[in-house]
């Protein structure tokens, strides 16, 4: 028999157990292969004892439907910046990957296949160059991967956060309040932006877009002078005033990049600061983007996308990523697709529409 394992990366997402479930039925469709999940990213495999579960149709039915990863994950421990305890009691960041290749190797994994976003898309790669056979499965809420036209899980959080939107409209237009809707996506402002369109915000603040205050604070009191009085704000994790910088706490320990939150109520600050008297409300909406069952579109996304890994495994065409483009599953090198970020083109069309729809973005 030959043995492929599979890890999910990184920050869970909707549709992540949908690829596991899709890799497995394919897989069962062959007589020459096991499945393997390693526990929460690759530790499952890089511990001792290894912490490693046999994959099979009975372990993976009806999961499609289900959140998060029955694997567990981590954004923590990358092999290729591992934080190894030193004899003195301080840790230093090592390069796990070789050892990881002949790991897995003497453990007689002939494939990877890795979900991940691009944190964990970078170790595919390394695993790769490093003589693994991988096949990658891009992942994340962000959408913020290049090379494919979306990632499952983004179309679940824009919904979330689009249903929460609409919640906060009607509380806004009752009290006469500025609401602010602070939503992830990190440096990208996708799940802004599919948001504001999609619940008709007034005003949408992404990072791609700094924002200008005085152009936030007319755009504010030429509302209420309307007599319109309310105004929905839809913020971006990642977005920030011209002047300013991104609202960011410190990073912890082991993981690669700083957390990111809490914009809203520094930009609640600086209306306040800048004049605005209405009330104005923050609401944070935070991991309820990325919790609970993915919608239909993911779970489609997820489950071609699986199959599809496994059907790169069985041709043999390792160190590529299974991509959606243009409505046609596909795949590209992992190499192309991690060289660069997926933002949000200020001159887009998508930008364009929305300010057509007189949503302002505070340029
Ligand atoms: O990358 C997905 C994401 O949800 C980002 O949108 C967000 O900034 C980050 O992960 C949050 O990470 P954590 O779950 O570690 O707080």
């Amino acid at each position: 028999m030959k043995k492929i394992l599979v890890a999910t990366g990184g920050g869970d997402c909707p549709g992540l157990n949908a690829v596991i479930r899709g890799i497995v039925k394919r897989a069962s469709q062959e007589k020459d292969w096991e499945v393997w999940g390693s526990f929460e990213a690759l530790n499952g495999l890089m511990e001792e004892p290894t912490r490693l579960i046999k994959l099979d149709v009975k372990t993976v039915a009806g999961i499609h439907v289900l959140g998060g990863t029955i694997l567990g994950t981590t954004n923590k421990g990358n092999p290729m910046n591992y934080p190894e305890r030193q004899p003195d009691g301080t840790f230093k960041t090592v390069n796990r990957i070789p050892w990881l290749v002949d790991r897995l190797k003497s453990k007689g994994f002939d494939a990877v296949i890795n979900i991940g976003g691009d944190g964990s898309q970078a170790i595919s790669q390394a695993m790769f160059e490093a003589g693994m056979p991988v096949v990658g499965v891009p992942k994340t809420i962000d959408n913020d991967l290049s090379s494919t036209d979306f990632t499952f899980g983004f179309q679940t959080a824009v919904q979330t956060a689009s249903d929460s939107f609409d919640r906060l409209v009607t509380t806004a237009a009752s009290h006469h309040r500025v609401m602010i809707m602070e939503v992830m996506g990190r440096n990208a402002g996708w799940i802004a932006l599919y948001t504001a369109i999609s619940g008709g915000a007034e005003i949408c603040l992404i990072p791609e877009i700094p924002y200008d205050l005085d152009v936030l604070v007319e755009r504010i009191k030429g509302r209420y002078n309307e007599g319109r009085g309310f105004v929905n704000i839809v913020i971006a994790e990642g977005a920030y005033a011209k002047e300013g910088t991104i609202t960011a706490s410190k990073g912890e320990f082991g993981r690669h990049s700083v957390r990111l939150g809490g914009v809203c109520f520094s930009l609640s600050q600086q209306l306040k600061d800048a004049g605005i008297e209405a009330d104005i409300r923050e609401t944070v909406l935070g991991h309820t983007q990325r919790g609970g069952t993915p919608i239909a579109f993911d779970r489609v996304i997820a489950s071609v996308f699986g199959v599809k890994a496994m059907e790169l495994v069985l041709a043999g065409k390792f160190g590529q990523l299974v991509i959606l483009k243009n409505n046609d599953y596909t795949a590209v090198p992992i190499q192309e697709a991690i060289s660069s970020y997926n933002v949000v083109d200020p001159h887009g069309t998508l930008v364009q529409a929305a300010k057509g729809l007189g949503i302002s973005f505070g340029d």
